[in-house]
């Protein structure tokens, strides 16, 4: 079992594998080297999240980084949940997980992440996080399809934030085995 909390934790170069794999296997995210994901894991553990399995294996993940020119800037790069696991709250668990660990280390004021238009999961999960931090969200065209030197859709910046200093805790942060227990509002 895969729970809100006790396997939730950075990540660590054994990973980094599992984590390709999960990228891999989402057929909706870029799939970057395997050498990335592995480096990933080694240099960006801080601000990155895995869910293990009841063996150990990573079953979900979230990529981010501090922006350098803003402190108080989390940026997601990629999040993913193995396909049979979603939609039973883990992604919005990790998010939580991860704002909550960082919060804890010093100040984190807002949050960014790129989506396409078409990805409404993705789109529910930041709105529903927002929702949950008391932050507005600010969507703008980011990386034009025109940018990318291969097939790719447009990306949107999504800005979150401020973040509220007490969350509402809810049913919907944390993960559940079997179904959601309650859905947040965005
Ligand atoms: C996006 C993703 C990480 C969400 O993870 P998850 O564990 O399924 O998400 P949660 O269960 O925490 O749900 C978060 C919210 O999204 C909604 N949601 C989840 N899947 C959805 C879907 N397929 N369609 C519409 N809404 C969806 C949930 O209802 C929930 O909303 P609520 O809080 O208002 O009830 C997962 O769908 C995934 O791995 N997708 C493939 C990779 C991907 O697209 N990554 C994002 C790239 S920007």
């Amino acid at each position: 079992m895969v729970n809100s909390e006790g396997n939730m934790g950075e990540p660590t170069v054994q990973d980094g594998a599992s984590v390709w794999r999960i990228a891999r296997d989402s057929h909706v995210l870029d799939v970057n080297s395997s050498y990335s994901y592995l480096l990933w894991c080694r240099d960006f553990a801080a601000t990155s999240v895995v869910a293990r399995d009841e063996s150990g294996t990573a079953a979900a993940f979230a990529t981010g980084y501090i922006r350098p020119e803003q402190p108080g800037t989390l940026v997601i790069w990629q999040i993913a949940v193995d396909g049979k696991r979603r939609g039973r709250g883990l992604g919005g668990a990790m998010l939580d997980h991860l704002t909550g660990r960082l919060r804890s280390r010093g100040v984190l004021q807002r949050m960014e992440t790129t989506i396409s238009a078409e990805n409404e999961a993705s789109q529910r999960l930041f709105h529903s996080f927002a929702a949950r931090h008391g932050a507005s969200v600010e969507h703008e065209p980011l990386f034009p399809a025109r940018l990318f030197p291969d097939a790719h859709e447009s990306e949107h910046l999504y800005r979150i934030g401020p973040l509220a200093e007490s969350p509402t805790p809810t049913p919907g942060t944390q993960y559940s085995e079997t179904r959601r227990t309650r859905s947040v509002a965005s």
